[in-house]
């Protein structure tokens, strides 16, 4: 953590000033008076979306059913089209990225695809602070090949109810261990558990290991060429700012290119024999083989635009600010808020952390109802927790520092008393 951070205001517009990414805040649609700290949940939208999905839009009313061969086939390989722009944030080669389905619906492709249990090798390791679509997607894979939840799931224990140990993970890659799924941040706490690590003694041991990316791809820099995953699953949404529900990706390591696709469809198919419309499907043998259905195009042609900011900046650069304004926010906790019960949920390590701060406190529902009223969007997850993400596209210093200048008020004047305890569902 930096060590330089001072407490005050005019710290904040100085490191604001000095802030080569200040100028992409303007391609973002940022509301006056409001200070969105949820683009870990749900990105915003910018101009540069907005421009991709108007000009999609364009090619509709233009050509109609041509449109799919328009411009070389662009809206007909549109996840290849996407995929170009996707390959540098995690590292890896165009023909490894398939753009498709949600997070859950590549979940199940890659354990259709990939769950191959036999009477030696059955088991699958999990964790127990997943979000909970993981574990639903496994759960499935397992009572679709007829076997038993204490059979095959083996879930990882974490001692603090925050944080995963990479030794707790390694020392269950036992020999009837068939493949590992498991997110490289954790929703929750915003740790970023050790990749590399846990990749490489899954290889060790003959495990295939899958990361869901939800919350790092486009808040911190993978490098899949050096980590070799088997698989990697993630959204749109989030750091990348695609829209409610974008397209989401997977990635397929080249060395499985040709494994047979769990769940099939045509454009799955090889471009060259798809439309011979043979009832025999003709693989494509890249990550292209797992695509399903036709392409959507208005929920990927935003993010055609929203990745331009990614490239153009560079996910070293993002991820240098991001750290920093998660640093700094903990600072700020640590000196504003120290006295009123809140702890800090997320590993102060910078190589622990991902693009996130989780700050706890009993009263965090009432808290974060009160932030929002003060015009700081945070995000609310039970029981305890608000999450805030300083997304460096679109987040400044002045932006964290009012933030938690709001929270002090909230605490200090006790403004969260004045809300009802009641849930009402917080998104
Ligand atoms: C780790 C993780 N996986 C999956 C999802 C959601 O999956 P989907 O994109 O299918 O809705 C989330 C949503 O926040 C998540 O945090």
């Amino acid at each position: 953590m930096n060590s330089d951070y001072t407490n005050g205001m005019g710290y904040a517009k100085n490191m604001d000033e000095q802030d080569v990414l200040r100028s992409y805040k303007s391609r973002f649609d940022i509301k006056e008076n409001q200070i969105y700290m949820d683009g870990n949940s749900l990105g915003l939208s910018s101009i540069d979306a907005k421009e991709a999905l108007d000009e999609a839009y364009e090619a509709w009313k233009n050509e109609g059913i041509q449109i799919w061969g328009t411009e070389n086939g662009k809206y007909f390989k549109y996840s290849q089209t996407i995929a170009e722009q996707i390959a540098p944030l995690i590292h890896s080669d165009v023909d490894e990225i398939a753009v498709m389905g949600s997070i859950t619906t590549n979940i199940h492709q890659a354990l259709s695809t990939f769950y191959k249990p036999d009477a030696s090798r059955y088991k699958i390791i999990v964790d127990e602070l997943n979000f909970p679509t993981d574990i639903y997607a496994v759960k499935s894979i397992i009572a679709l090949k007829g076997m038993n939840e204490e059979d095959v799931l083996v879930k990882i224990k974490s001692e603090d109810g925050r944080t995963l140990s990479e030794d707790a993970i390694i020392a269950a890659m036992s020999e009837e261990v068939a493949l590992i799924l498991l997110p490289s941040v954790l929703y929750r706490s915003s740790q970023l558990i050790d990749m590399k690590r846990v990749t490489d003694a899954a290889h060790d041991k003959g495990i295939l290991i899958g990361w869901d990316l939800a919350h790092s791809i486009g808040a911190v820099p993978h490098d899949f060429k050096s980590l070799e995953p088997d698989f990697a699953v993630w959204c749109s949404y989030k750091y990348l700012n695609g829209g409610p529900g974008a397209t989401a990706g997977m990635y397929i390591n080249k060395k499985h290119f040709g494994i047979s696709t769990g769940l099939k469809g045509w454009f799955g198919n090889k471009d060259s024999s798809q439309f011979a419309m043979d009832h025999n499907f003709d693989q494509d043998l890249t990550a292209g083989g797992l695509l399903q259905g036709t392409p959507n195009i208005f929920s990927m042609a935003p993010l055609l635009g929203s990745l331009k900011p990614f490239n153009e900046a560079g996910m070293q650069a993002l991820r240098k600010k991001s750290l920093e304004l998660t640093g700094y926010m903990m600072f700020l906790i640590d000196e504003r808020l120290s006295a009123y019960g809140f702890a800090i949920g997320s590993p102060r390590e910078d190589d622990r952390r991902g693009g996130h701060v989780a700050l706890e406190h009993d009263e965090a529902y009432r808290i974060s109802l009160a932030m929002r009223d003060f015009g700081v969007i945070p995000d609310y997850r039970e029981p305890n927790v608000i999450r805030l993400a300083p997304v460096p596209l679109y987040i400044g210093y002045e932006d964290t520092y009012r933030v938690i200048e709001s929270i002090e008020r909230i605490m200090k004047e006790k403004i969260y008393e004045t809300y009802a305890l009641d849930r009402v569902t917080v998104l």
